[in-house]
């Protein structure tokens, strides 16, 4: 059996609650890697999620941050993020979301985001167009690199890894408008779907980074790929560029310089 958009909309709605919830409480910061850290209420949030769709959906894949991975049937597949921008959340800096994505046989279906900070629900099912609350979603008709805001972000090993994206950050920032870090790629995608950015290019994320704000882009009406222009954005080694189709292949050939 396969969910419904209003299913996934709903669990977004309420683990958004749960990380509102939680917003203003002291953290418990616990550390994954140097700098990548988890709080407690990444947990209650994916605690939730995963009791809600294993109880409704039991023999279903899910990729999930903090548990790893479900296995389950390889038809039915999630991509579950309880906290995108744990780094803000942690700091009491509003900018974050929960991410649930859903595909069928290995193709993305069904994507929420969901800011509960300002109340903000982006939601798209494949072939049916992107929303935010309700109002549909078109990416930007800019064609020129220059009149382009572009955003990005850096992985939590950028101190020890060639992929640390700075010669990139240089590079689009003397060539845009200007480039934005905001900390979350669930986010950075879904402007780029409403058209308040752009573009948006990161590498090495993962799948639940990037499901459901990259469904949400793509019925916007952006282009999305991985950084050589294939359309696999999921699969290691992981890369993503999300931009208005006017200037996707000037990123492209400047990513490819790279
Ligand atoms: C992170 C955010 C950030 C991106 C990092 C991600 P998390 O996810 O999306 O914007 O730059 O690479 O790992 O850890 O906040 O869920
Ligand atoms: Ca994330
Ligand atoms: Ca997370």
């Amino acid at each position: 059996m396969q969910p419904t958009l209003s299913y996934v909309e709903n669990l977004a709605r309420q683990s958004g609650a749960i990380l509102k919830a939680g917003y203003e409480t002291e953290h418990q910061v616990g550390y994954k890697g140097v700098i990548d850290l988890v709080t407690e209420v990444d947990h209650q949030s994916e605690e939730f999620l995963l009791g809600e769709i294993r109880k409704d959906f039991h023999d279903h894949h899910i990729f999930s941050e903090e548990s790893g991975i479900i296995q389950g049937s390889d038809e039915h597949t999630w991509y579950v993020d309880p906290l995108d921008g744990t780094v803000n959340y942690a700091h009491h800096i509003p900018i974050f979301c929960v991410s649930i994505a859903y595909a069928f046989q290995g193709r993305l279906t069904l994507g929420a985001v969901y800011d509960p900070m300002r109340d903000e629900m982006f939601l798209a099912e494949r072939g049916q167009s992107s929303y935010l609350n309700g109002r549909r979603l078109r990416v930007s008709t800019v064609t020129e690199l220059q009149r382009s805001l572009l955003v990005t972000g850096f992985p939590y090993n950028a101190w020890d890894t060639p992929q640390d994206n700075f010669n990139n950050f240089i590079k689009f920032g003397k060539l845009s408008q200007g480039v934005r870090r905001l900390g979350s790629a669930a986010l950075d995608l879904c402007y780029v779907a409403a058209g308040r950015f752009d573009g948006f290019w990161e590498m090495a994320l993962n799948p639940w980074d990037v499901a459901a704000g990259g469904l949400i882009a793509e019925e916007a009406g952006a282009r999305v790929t991985n950084v050589s222009g294939e359309a696999d954005y999921l699969s290691p080694p992981q890369s993503v560029i999300a931009c208005t189709p006017g200037i996707q292949a000037r990123m492209l050939e400047e990513l490819r310089k790279a």
